[in-house]
Order: C-alpha cells, then sequence, then structure tokens
C-alpha cells in the first residue's frame, strides 16, 4: 500500500509577530520527488526545520513515515536523512574518512557501508582526496552520501543545487532522479527554481508567503490551462477569418513568423481539420507546452520568480 512518507497539517510558525508559516497541510507519498518550490523568504528553510525536529511549531501536526513526530521522534526521523544547510566536513580529511567518522556513530552500520553510499553519489573515485579539494557539487553528493550512511526511506534537501553551476546541478539533479528510481527513496526537495521542479520532481507544493497556493502533480498542473498550438502559415489573415467565430478557441495572437492559437483542451485535430477543409496552406502544427512558470506568475498573482 502507498503510504505517506510525510504528512503535515495545519503547521504554523511565527518570529516574534511575523507569520512566517501559515497552516501549511503536505502530503508526500512513498516514491515521490517533491518540489517544495518558493522564492526567497517564503518559509521553506523555516518548514524544513520543522519537519527536521530543529524548530518547534506553534501549530499543526507532522507525521514522518506514518510516526508523529512529536510523540514518537526517535521512530520517526529513523529513516529520514537530510541535509539543511551546507554539510559541514573536516576539510583535512578525506571524504572516505569523514564518512568513517559519521558511520562510527552508527550502530550496527555493515562492513563496506561507507563504499556503498559512495558509490551511489558517484564519489567513489574521489573519495581518497581531501574535502578542501571538492567542488561545492562534490561536497553537496558527499553530504547526501552521509545523510545514505543510515538506508532513509526519505531524504529531504534544502535547496540541494544552491550555487551550483548548470553542469553541476544536473549532476545533482540525475543523482537524485536515480536514487529516487534504483533505491526506492521518497525525495523532499526545496527549490525556488521552477525548471528544477519541472525537470526532476512528479509533485510540487507552490509556497508562497508562507501558505500553500497549489499542491500536486507537475504533470497536471502543466496541462490545468488551455491547449496552445503555433499554426504556421503563408495566409495568417486568412487563417484568423477562418477561426475566428469557433467556438472552441479562446484567443489566437498573430505572432512575427506565426499565429498562436489558445483553445480548449483536445481540440487540435478540429482545428487542423477545419484549416484543411477550407484549403488553409499550414506548414507546421505545433504544439506549445503550459510552463508551471506561467501557473505560478498566475497563482501568485504577477510574481515573477527566477
Ligand atoms: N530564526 C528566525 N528569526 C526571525 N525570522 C526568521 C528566522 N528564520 C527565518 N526568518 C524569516 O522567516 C521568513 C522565511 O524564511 P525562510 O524559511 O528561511 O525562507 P526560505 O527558506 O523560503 O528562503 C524570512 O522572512 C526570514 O527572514
Ligand atoms: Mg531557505
Amino acid at each position: 500500500m502507498e503510504i505517506n512518507i510525510i504528512e503535515v497539517k495545519g503547521l504554523s510558525k511565527s518570529f516574534g509577530k511575523r507569520l512566517v508559516v501559515d497552516n501549511v497541510n503536505l502530503t508526500v507519498k512513498e516514491g515521490d520527488i517533491y518540489g517544495f518550490l518558493g522564492q526567497n523568504g517564503s518559509g521553506k528553510t523555516t518548514t524544513i526545520r520543522m519537519l527536521l525536529n530543529l524548530i518547534h511549531p506553534d501549530n499543526g501536526n507532522i507525521k514522518l513515515n506514518t510516526y508523529d513526530l512529536k510523540k514518537n521522534f526517535h521512530k520517526a526521523i529513523e529513516k529520514v536523512g537530510a541535509i539543511v544547510e551546507m554539510p559541514k566536513f573536516y576539510n583535512y580529511l578525506s571524504g572516505r574518512k569523514n564518512l568513517e567518522l559519521m558511520a562510527n556513530l552508527i550502530p550496527n552500520i555493515k562492513d563496506g557501508k561507507v563504499d556503498e553510499v559512495l558509490e551511489m553519489v558517484g564519489m567513489l573515485n574521489r573519495a581518497k582526496d581531501k574535502v578542501k579539494t571538492y567542488s561545492l557539487g562534490m561536497r553537496q553528493r558527499l553530504g547526501i552520501a552521509n545523510a545514505l550512511l543510515n538506508d532513509p526511506k526519505l531524504i529531504i534537501l534544502d535547496e540541494p543545487t544552491n550555487g551550483l553551476d548548470p553542469q553541476g546541478m544536473k549532476e545533482i539533479r540525475d543523482m537524485i532522479y536515480n536514487l529516487a528510481v534504483k533505491n526506492n527513496i521518497t525525495f523532499f526537495i526545496s527549490t525556488h527554481l521552477l525548471h528544477e521542479v519541472e525537470q526532476v520532481c512528479n509533485k510540487v507544493a507552490i509556497l508562497h508567503q508562507g501558505r500553500i497556493l497549489a499542491e500536486g502533480n507537475v504533470a497536471d498542473m502543466l496541462n490545468l490551462e488551455l491547449e496552445i498550438i503555433d499554426v504556421y502559415t503563408p495566409s495568417p489573415d486568412r487563417m484568423i477569418d477562418i477561426i475566428k467565430d469557433c467556438d472552441y478557441i479562446k484567443s489566437y495572437e498573430k505572432l512575427p513568423k506565426c499565429v498562436r492559437v489558445k483553445m480548449e483542451k483536445g481540440f487540435s485535430a478540429k482545428l487542423n481539420y477545419l484549416l484543411a477543409f477550407n484549403n488553409l496552406e499550414v506548414q507546421y502544427l505545433i504544439p506549445q507546452s503550459q510552463s508551471l512558470e506561467s501557473v505560478f506568475i498566475k497563482l501568485t498573482g504577477g510574481m515573477q520568480i527566477d
């Protein structure tokens, strides 16, 4: 049965008079790569700190792996790995030595575990080098290797690609995806980057000024809206004449090279037929995908995000 790995209800937190997390509800299911998307200052880190019991909520309830975090802390946190701030390591020791020190703190850890997790994050070949020689991306991977030591079912990462170059970001995203699929680990990742959510997450919650504006499947959100099709034709004005009274077409726009048509979902074949029926020469019909950005802008009332 599919279980809820994270279940948050009515979570709130103020600092002084400022309400920073406002009645947040979240449901993360086993196997999700869940994006927690919001601008800087929207309350992501504060929420994550509450999920990890580093700070206490004013209100609300948190269950991890079905256990209540307050009542059953050890059980709740047992199978959770996390990186909240940039992981700290001993710079003058090797990556492997750092992990060995951490592994020594875990009772009954099996032999070879350190190499196993180094392999999982693709750091085995650099394991003998001192951490001070590592790039930011490599430190991040070592942090994830550290989080993997106790066989987590859930890994929580606060802005895991922050500060990385595009290549480093892609490597971290690919690694997360592989760990999720191959090792059946659920991920909860905060980010302020929309394309990150589009590229790696199957679920998303959009946080804005401490409130969840939307939560759901990334694929569904991208299809919430109308279908958009760019029609390339040498006779755009005639095309507009043909479609202008069509009831399933919601709007059209003449762009330099094409006519962009917005219509109800599922009507593209009808449009195609209509144009052919009227003998309009059409070079291409190119469906445009709805971006999460436009969903986000709509939800936040025009607020842009990176
Ligand atoms: N310990 C704290 N004391 C006072 N204000 C805080 C504290 N931690 C965070 N805040 C404020 O709460 C808001 C949300 O912060 P944060 O959760 O770090 O957002 P995010 O991680 O989304 O950037 C910010 O305005 C921040 O200044
Ligand atoms: Mg933060």
